[in-house]
């Protein structure tokens, strides 16, 4: 790996972790989501730092910053943009929704109608939005960090399967330890750690990273170690839907970014292993008598890790 590669991820995840306090493990997988470039879903309770992480992220990486609270009544429109007349001459003329940015926040996600939520991942994985016939591409980079609150609350509208396998990884932050809370109330005394922050790298830097991640080798023993795990997931007998094919991608290019990210050129079968769970739990859907008997999906994937021999 190029120096320039490894100082560039060194600085976002020292500059990161300086705002964020005792997250590393979630602030490196979010590196390996932007870095793979894919979304990422954040499920977590209010108040644990989402916004904060968003900012800092699109800061570090010198990017323009949209956020966008979803609510019941939000339209498509609100988000992808839509045509909109001049009464003196009777023209169109779009005007862009906060889709086209770089960096995405998408707060809530599950407070808006499915039609919303659809507009916006339809967005996401295509690169562009198509109105009244016309296409418009995103912005490059472009990244969505969507949050879902896990509680579910009235009124919400919980992704579907289908529309969470859009996500590349799924994070939660969760509460920091009592040390570092600690150390959070005085790290904010004065002014907010965000006040200060600067750009650690700028778009071609980040562009240039994210090919880098396409170029890391995978050997054919650890494709078919990956499609072993796939499979236990389609075969388990607690599993009604297991992960799909798009999940196999996600697998593959994140263990990529994983492998970049630890400054190796060559995925190894940890990358799998530390990925599991944060890229493949979403995409299950579980049979109905092990969702009440109390097995996660991150349980499951556990046992197909277990099951699931290791190439030497
Ligand atoms: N682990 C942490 N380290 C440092 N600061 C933190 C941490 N967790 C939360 N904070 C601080 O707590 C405050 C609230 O965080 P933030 O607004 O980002 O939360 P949120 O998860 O977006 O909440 P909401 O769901 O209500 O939007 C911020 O000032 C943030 O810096
Ligand atoms: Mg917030």
């Amino acid at each position: 790996m190029s120096d320039a590669h490894a100082t560039h991820i060194q600085r976002l995840r020292e500059s990161l972790e300086g705002v964020i306090l005792g997250k590393s493990e979630v602030i490196e997988l979010l590196m390996v989501g932007v870095l793979a470039g894919g979304h990422v879903l954040l499920e977590d309770v209010p108040g644990v730092g989402k916004t904060t992480l968003a900012k800092a992220l699109s800061t570090a990486l010198g990017l323009d910053f949209s956020r966008v609270q979803f609510t019941p009544d939000l339209l498509p429109g609100d988000i992808v943009g839509s045509q909109v007349l001049n009464p003196t001459d009777g023209s169109f003329r779009f005007l862009a929704g906060p889709v086209f940015t770089e960096v995405l926040l998408a707060d809530e996600i599950n407070r808006a109608s499915p039609r919303t939520q659809s507009a916006l991942l339809e967005a996401m994985s295509e690169g562009q939005v198509t109105i009244e016939g016309q296409t418009y591409p995103l912005k490059q980079p472009f990244f969505v960090l969507a949050t879902q609150n896990p509680v579910d609350f009235q009124g919400t509208y919980p992704l579907p399967e289908a529309q969470l396998d859009r996500f590349l990884i799924r994070l939660s932050l969760g509460y920091p330890s009592h040390a570092q809370e600690l150390d959070m109330l005085f790290a904010h005394q004065r002014s907010h750690p965000l006040d200060g922050m600067e750009a650690v790298m700028d778009r071609a830097q980040l562009l240039a990273l994210q090919e880098a991640v396409r170029s890391i080798h995978v050997t054919r023993e650890v494709g078919d170690y990956l499609i072993r795990l796939v499979e236990g997931t389609r075969r388990h007998d607690k599993v009604d839907l297991g992960i799909s094919p798009r999940g196999s991608l996600a697998c593959f290019r994140t263990a990529q970014a994983r492998a970049l990210v630890h400054g190796r050129d060559y995925v190894s079968p940890d990358d799998l292993q530390a990925l599991a769970v944060p890229t493949m739990a979403h995409r299950l859907i579980l049979a109905p008598e092990s969702r009440y008997g109390g097995k996660t999906p991150a349980d499951i994937i556990d046992e197909v890790l277990a099951d699931t021999a290791v190439p030497g």
